[in-house]
């Protein structure tokens, strides 16, 4: 990952309230990151404890790096620390993501930004404990249920709120089957690519009903494709030469 990021660097509020889903690695640990260093109370919701705790170290520690340089060249404002801390939350379950929304609205926290980035790339076939395919349901449902349950939390936190959907490119190269939504199929059959795509379409299609349905609401959706930014993303697809040559031109499937 790159140390400058590409987007505008600006004063954010300390009472601006974001989450980040996976922000204790690659794309998430820079978003949650740079958000917090502009000044915004940032809560990273990740399925492990212990690696959101140690992201958060981290990223306290890059800042101690570059605090001063960020007032001097941007006008941040400066602090001891970075308002950052960790949520407990699993995707792949529907019972841990309704215990996070709870857990949230309990805090009784106004929230202006939410970050649906967590996500299994291209994964071999896998059932979750609610029935579904396991992409299917981290990628897609799970952050569904969050952004109906968290909106209206959202509709009532003031001016500029915004959802965004980390997705893909590779929706591109699916189409949308309500038939065969949830992969019932073969394992050795399971077409990863394919299903990968699918749970980012069915993202981009909720990221357009929501803007129609909240067209004059306080909040926004937008999804983005990130390009491809090599991150632990590969280790889904370790098993898999064909994509690890596809995506990292066979860096990771070599050990290079
Ligand atoms: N990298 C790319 O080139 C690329 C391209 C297009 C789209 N994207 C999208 O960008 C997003 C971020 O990907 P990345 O490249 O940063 O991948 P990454 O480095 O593998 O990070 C994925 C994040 O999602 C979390 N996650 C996975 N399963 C989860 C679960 N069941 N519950 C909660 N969190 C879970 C991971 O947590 P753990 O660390 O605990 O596993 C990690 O924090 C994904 O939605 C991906 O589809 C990436």
């Amino acid at each position: 990952m790159g140390a400058r990021p590409s987007f505008p660097i600006v004063p954010l509020p300390r009472d601006r309230t974001v989450i980040v889903t996976g922000g204790n690695t690659g794309l998430g640990y820079e978003i949650a990151k740079w958000l917090a260093m502009m000044g915004a109370t940032v809560i990273i919701a990740c399925r492990s404890e212990q690696r959101a705790l140690q992201a958060i170290e981290r990223m306290q520690e890059e800042y101690s790096l570059i605090k001063e340089k960020l007032s001097s060249t941007h006008e941040l404002k400066t602090y001891d620390n970075l308002a950052v801390s960790q949520m407990q939350l699993d995707l792949s379950s529907f019972k841990s993501t309704l215990e996070f929304v709870e857990e949230f609205k309990k805090s009784g926290r106004n929230l202006h930004v939410l970050v649906c980035n967590a996500g299994i790339g291209m994964a071999p076939y896998e059932k979750t404990e609610d029935g579904f395919e396991k992409m299917l349901q981290v990628n897609y449902l799970s952050h569904f249920l969050i952004v109906a349950k968290l909106l209206p939390v959202m509709l009532k936190s003031g001016t500029d709120c915004r959802i965004l959907f980390m997705s893909s490119d590779a929706h591109r190269s699916c189409s949308f089957d309500l038939d065969t939504m949830n992969y019932m199929g073969n394992a050795s059959k399971f077409g990863r690519l394919d299903y990968y795509g699918r749970s980012k379409l069915y993202q981009i299609m909720q990221m357009y009903s929501l803007s129609r349905r909240l067209k004059d609401t306080n909040v926004s959706i937008n999804s983005s494709h990130p390009g491809i930014v090599d991150t632990e993303i590969a280790r889904n697809f370790q098993d898999s030469f064909f994509w690890n040559v596809l995506f990292f031109g066979g860096s990771k499937a070599l050990g290079k």
